[in-house]
């Protein structure tokens, strides 16, 4: 402990490719779509999170949104970064301080991006005040809040469906034995949607309202057990150029999405047919976890357990898995410090 410990605050943050979530004294104290809105005259950032997702899909010429770290990779580095100093800006306790506090931050950053990437995110982080930044791969983060013990000579399959990848990975002894990342995951369950409605019902929707659809009625399989209701859906006629409505069910969108999760699937045998015997003999004991926003999807857990006979786990609460690991590897730094990203 130093004299100026006082001055310094810590915070995990989830970079993820849909949503950015700050946790900061193990509480969540952010928790907003990694979007920004831009003014296309000024260049400036004119709002963040949930106010920039608002006008997704509203906007004029003049504003632009953009998901800075679409498909799973950095897509604008300066809209990234503005977007990570503004949510930290935001971060209630730290808005009351004097002195803009130096930042300890652990940072999960989505496993298929570049080592130039994990850099910039670095400097992005040391810009806004970052004195010691340490970066942890997503399915890591994913293991460690879902309570798996790592660090055992035991082998574990996690897979963290978000928004741009589909995250892989086997982890045993506080390593990433084998891993996976497919850029299918809940953007392109969305698209599929998108493109299902403007084929089969001549209805052209926005994402936002084929992203309600797949969390209204959503499902990786025509057979659930406990269906929902159908949805009414409005959007433009493609024909009459009309504003109009059509109902739909879930074995649509199950149809809708089906091709896209046989890949999800197909990647989830790919790597258990990478995996060790002896660490796939342990995953036939503890089985598969699932953590991230698309594995609410209804259906997927039981999909993915008939297609690979083995248990399958969604993790409490999975939207916020990873960032619970990223903050609790803040908290035992000096016990996690080996599976941090080098
Ligand atoms: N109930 C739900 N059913 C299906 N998909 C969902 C549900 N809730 C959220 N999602 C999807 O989860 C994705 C976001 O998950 P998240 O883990 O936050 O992604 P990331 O880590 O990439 O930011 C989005 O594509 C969103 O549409
Ligand atoms: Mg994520």
């Amino acid at each position: 402990m130093g004299f100026f410990d006082f001055l310094t605050e810590d915070i995990a943050i989830d970079l993820g490719t849909a949503n950015t979530l700050i946790v900061h004294n193990g509480k969540v104290v952010v928790d907003s779509p990694s979007i920004v809105a831009r003014d296309r005259t000024t260049g400036k950032i004119i709002a963040v999170g949930k106010e920039a997702a608002m006008m997704q899909g509203k906007t004029h010429e003049n504003i632009k949104t953009i998901r800075p770290l679409k498909d799973g990779v950095i897509a604008d580095f300066d809209a990234s970064e503005k977007m990570i100093s503004m949510f930290i800006k935001e971060i209630p306790a730290l808005k009351k301080k004097l002195f803009t506090p130096s930042l300890r931050m652990v940072i999960c950053i989505p496993s298929g991006i570049t080592e130039v990437e994990m850099r910039a995110v670095k400097d992005s982080a040391e810009r806004v005040n970052g004195k010691e930044v340490y970066l942890i791969h997503e399915p890591m983060a994913a293991a460690i809040g879902i309570g798996v013990d790592i660090m055992q000579p035991k082998g574990n399959m996690i897979v963290d469906i978000g928004g741009g990848t589909t995250e892989i990975a086997v982890i045993a002894l506080g390593g990433i034995v084998c891993d996976k990342s497919v850029k299918i995951a809940g953007d392109v369950f969305t698209n599929d949607i998108v493109y299902y409605m403007r084929t089969q019902h001549n209805l052209y929707v926005g994402e936002r309202t084929a992203e309600k659809i797949k969390i209204q009625i959503g499902a990786a399989t025509e057979d659930l057990e406990v269906p929902p209701d159908e949805m009414s859906v409005q959007g433009r006629d493609l024909l009459t150029g009309k504003p109009k409505e059509v109902k739909i069910g879930y074995r649509e969108i199950a149809k809708a999405l089906d091709k896209s999760i046989l890949r999800v699937e197909d990647a989830v045998m790919e790597t258990l047919s990478q995996t060790p015997p002896e660490l796939a003999a342990d995953i036939y004991n503890t089985g598969i976890y699932l953590a991230g926003g698309g594995s609410m999807l209804r259906g997927l857990d039981k999909r993915l357990s008939q297609k690979t006979d083995l248990p399958v786990y969604i993790a409490e609460d999975p939207l916020r898995a990873v960032v619970r690991g990223t903050g609790l590897t803040l908290k035992n730094l000096e016990r996690y410090k080996s599976v941090l990203a080098k």
